[in-house]
């Protein structure tokens, strides 16, 4: 697969698409078994993939353990990237920090993390400490390079003064573009990579989901707006869209939604999550459709005439706790 880089200073050379590895063991209902699920990650890194991602908090802790599992044939030649809640109202930030990441680590079964991120912002805590510490981590070797996930302009600015930020992973999709008005042009600015979550908005762009799908258990689209049957109904010209360009190139509408977002930021990466073959070399493969810049233009003119309904809010996802 092509490769592309992540930031600047604390740079990392990652696959052009990465695999978010969330859904083995959280958000999405039930998954493969545990060796199936082993096989599936080892099985994205023969297809070319180079960038996994998960996080302490998936299926507390599990995913981290599954992952390092996974991985470790090949450990030294990926970017594995995990991220920590940093809870409020602590005094002992730096000591909080090392804690998590010690415990990450030892889940993972290795000696440092590639990409560390601050997995939601803190009200009470200032992006400039906790930038101090991932810098002192970096300095140690413990950490390669680290980074936020759904923060502001002003939260990457404060922290990448401090400590140079390596990526934004935020969520990012033709469903959901509220960062392109600011942190997109910002983290191009400063030389911030990014890293879209939700790049498929769930799954929805690939098109193969209706209305009368059932979902179970953890998973997301129970409870996300984007997937009630009045709005998946009104965000059907999205889909004729991406069916309109995919007929056309011979790809898939999957591929069209993320060849685009790669098209337009050449320091994005995003990281579908899929638990199937087919869909990892589906979406790896996007990595090799390329838009002219008329059909890029197109398309981004024809975007930008359809509203989005629903969206994806941890508000809403909260909700699911009382129904499992
Ligand atoms: N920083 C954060 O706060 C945050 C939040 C959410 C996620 N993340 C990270 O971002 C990663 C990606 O997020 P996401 O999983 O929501 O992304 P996504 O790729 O937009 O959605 C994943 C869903 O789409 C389905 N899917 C993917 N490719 C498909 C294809 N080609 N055809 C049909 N269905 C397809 C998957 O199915 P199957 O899995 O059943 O194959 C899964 O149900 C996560 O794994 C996680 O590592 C981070």
């Amino acid at each position: 697969m092509k490769t592309r880089v992540l930031g600047k200073q604390n740079a990392l050379t990652v696959s052009a698409v990465g695999l978010g590895c969330m859904g083995f063991s959280h958000g999405y209902g039930p998954g493969p078994d545990h060796a199936a699920s082993v096989q599936l990650i080892r099985t994205a890194f023969d297809l070319g993939c180079t960038f996994f991602d998960t996080a302490e908090s998936y299926g507390a802790g599990e995913n981290e353990k599954l992952v390092g599992e996974a991985v470790k044939p090949f450990r030294k030649d990926i970017v594995l990237a995990t991220k920590l809640h940093i809870p409020e109202g602590i005094t002992d930030v730096e000591g909080v920090i090392r804690q998590h990441l010690d415990d990450s680590l030892r889940r993972l079964g290795t000696d440092y993390v590639d990409l560390y991120y601050q997995h939601r912002m803190n009200k009470t805590i200032p992006p400039e400490e906790v930038a101090g510490v991932m810098g002192k981590l970096i300095e140690e070797g413990k950490i390669r390079g680290w980074g936020q996930s759904q923060s502001t302009e002003d939260e990457v600015r404060r922290a990448h003064a401090v400590t140079p930020i390596t990526a934004i992973q935020s969520e990012y999709s033709m469903m959901e573009r509220m960062f392109e008005k600011d942190v997109l042009p910002a983290c191009r600015e400063l030389g911030i990579g990014f890293v879209p979550f939700s790049p498929l908005g769930a799954g929805f762009l690939s098109g193969k989901y209706t209305s009368q799908d059932v979902y179970t258990g953890d998973d997301v689209r129970r409870v996300i707006t984007r997937f009630t049957k009045e709005n998946m109904d009104a965000n059907q010209p999205l889909l004729d869209l991406l069916h309109q360009f995919a007929d056309a190139k011979g790809a898939t509408p999957a591929q069209i939604s993320l060849a685009w977002m790669l098209h337009k930021w050449d320091f994005l990466v995003p990281i579908p999550g899929m638990r199937k073959v087919e869909r990892m070399k589906e979406n790896f493969g996007a990595a090799e459709v390329t838009l002219t810049e008329a059909e890029f233009e197109q398309l981004e003119t024809k975007l930008a005439k359809i509203p989005i309904h629903g969206n994806r809010t941890d508000e809403d996802i909260a909700k699911l706790k009382d129904m499992i």
